[in-house]
């Protein structure tokens, strides 16, 4: 059956989405990075656009094509990352944050690949800028701010202490330890907990299904707490 929001003729939102892990550099060959593969991030972005919101999608290192009538900005570090959402949220009402964002970065870059020496190696890492939380204090915040907490235990809890610490509408709760949903699957299972008009959280539960059919359940979720932006 079709759901009320495919027969509505409803005004286009703006709508940014970040997808895919990061690239932190130690030198000309090598990188820090994870093991997100976009999926889920182009996935939203896509849905988004098929309900005919205009799409900017900043993604991190991935081999994926824009999906249809999506603006594609691809960035490699988290301090990209950061610098291309804060410019893309400029007037946007929604942005969700599917992107895995390194936590620490590597700040001395090596314009010439590192030669070994001696028995170990030390790293000096340093915390890279939280961009959510960043742009959810900012002046230009949009009306809707959102993101992803990727766990392997505790999920629900974590994912609530994220919703409150980053100033959040709204978080999808992603448990990540089975092989067959999260990283890399075309698979996922999650729970949308999204803060309501009087602050209560309220918890919708996204079914095992494609990525595809989780994204477009987690944007109905999510869209549905904010009385500002029309789905
Ligand atoms: N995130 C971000 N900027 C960072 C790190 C994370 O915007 N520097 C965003 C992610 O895109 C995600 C959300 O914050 O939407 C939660 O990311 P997650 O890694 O689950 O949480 P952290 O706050 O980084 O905490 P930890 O990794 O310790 O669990
Ligand atoms: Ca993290």
């Amino acid at each position: 059956h079709l759901s009320i929001l495919e027969l509505a003729p409803a005004p286009r939102s703006r709508v940014v989405v970040t997808a895919g892990p990061t690239e932190e550099h130690i030198d000309v060959v090598r990188f820090l990075t994870n093991r997100s593969t976009g999926k889920m991030g182009y996935c939203l972005a896509a849905a988004a656009a098929a309900l005919g919101h205009e799409v900017t999608l900043v993604s991190g290192p991935v081999d994926r094509e824009a999906p249809l009538d999506v603006k594609l900005v691809r960035v490699s570090s988290a301090r990209d990352m950061l610098l291309a959402v804060q410019t893309a949220v400029t007037g946007a009402d929604v942005l969700i944050m599917a992107a895995a964002v390194a936590d620490y970065t590597y700040q001395d870059t090596q314009a010439r690949k590192i030669k070994k020496a001696g028995d170990s190696l030390t790293l000096n890492l340093t915390r890279t800028i939280d961009i959510l939380a960043t742009i959810s204090a900012s002046p230009t915040r949009p009306k809707l701010v959102g993101g992803f907490a990727a766990e392997s235990h505790d999920v629900i809890e974590y994912a609530l202490g994220k919703l409150e610490r980053k100033g959040l509408d709204f978080i999808v709760a992603n448990d990540i330890s089975g092989s067959d949903r999260g990283f890399g699957s075309d698979h996922n299972e999650v729970a949308v907990l999204a803060r309501g008009g009087n602050g209560d959280v309220v918890q919708t539960d996204v079914s095992f299904a494609r990525k595809m059919t989780v994204a477009a359940h987690i944007f109905d979720a999510a869209i549905h707490v904010s009385p500002g932006v029309s789905s």
